[in-house]
């Protein structure tokens, strides 16, 4: 175990049984439909890619990189690192994204990819859902695991910009936690 992590929620061994699972219902939901992925850097990239490797469909894959996170805090608003969005016109979008928190990243992006990209329709796909009041409503329609309203670490995300290839998740210990970030 890494030594800056404090408890671990899901091993490799059992993220990746979670995937098997997530993949067999999306086989059966897209079976014959033009899917896009649309893939939110940087936490959903391990997500993504251990998933997708497990969808026997055809597929595109696109990516945005968005920031809303600082330190362990949303900061409540989303930026958008790139002027152009995807081209997924007339495509079924699945929108990927590491943990749903207070709602607003996958309600932005959502938000967006319907007004200006015309997809002939979208879904949401996260692999963590945090228990927890949101703070924009918004849809996870395929969902990892769900957990505590807790900061979590590994697997893609990260607390600035570590801890992201770790191949599990956890908590980290307080002491790794600079106070006032
Ligand atoms: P939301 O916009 O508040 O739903 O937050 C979504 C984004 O915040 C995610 O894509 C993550 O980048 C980040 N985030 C939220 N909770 C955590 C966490 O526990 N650990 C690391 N990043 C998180
Ligand atoms: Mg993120």
């Amino acid at each position: 175990m890494h030594p800056h992590l404090d408890t671990i929620l899901f091993h490799e061994t059992t993220i990746l049984s979670r995937l098997d699972v997530l993949a067999a219902q999306l086989m059966s939901d897209y079976v014959g439909k033009e899917l896009s992925v649309v893939l939110v850097l940087h936490g959903g990239l391990f997500f993504a890619a251990d998933l997708l490797r497990r969808l026997h469909l055809p597929l595109r894959i696109h990516s945005l990189e968005v920031s809303s996170y600082h330190g362990t805090a949303s900061s409540g608003s989303v930026t958008f690192k790139q002027s152009t969005l995807p081209e997924v016109q007339g495509r079924h979008v699945l929108l990927i994204d590491d943990i749903l928190d207070t709602g607003r990243t996958l309600s932005v992006i959502r938000q967006r990819l319907l007004d200006e990209c015309a997809p002939a329709s979208l879904r949401t796909c996260v692999l963590l859902k945090k228990r927890r009041a949101r703070e924009v409503e918004v849809q996870a329609d395929y969902v990892g695991f769900e957990i505590d309203d807790e900061f979590v670490v590994g697997y893609g995300l990260d607390y600035e910009g570590e801890y992201r290839n770790l191949p599990l998740i956890g908590t980290l210990k307080r002491e790794f936690i600079h106070m006032g970030a």
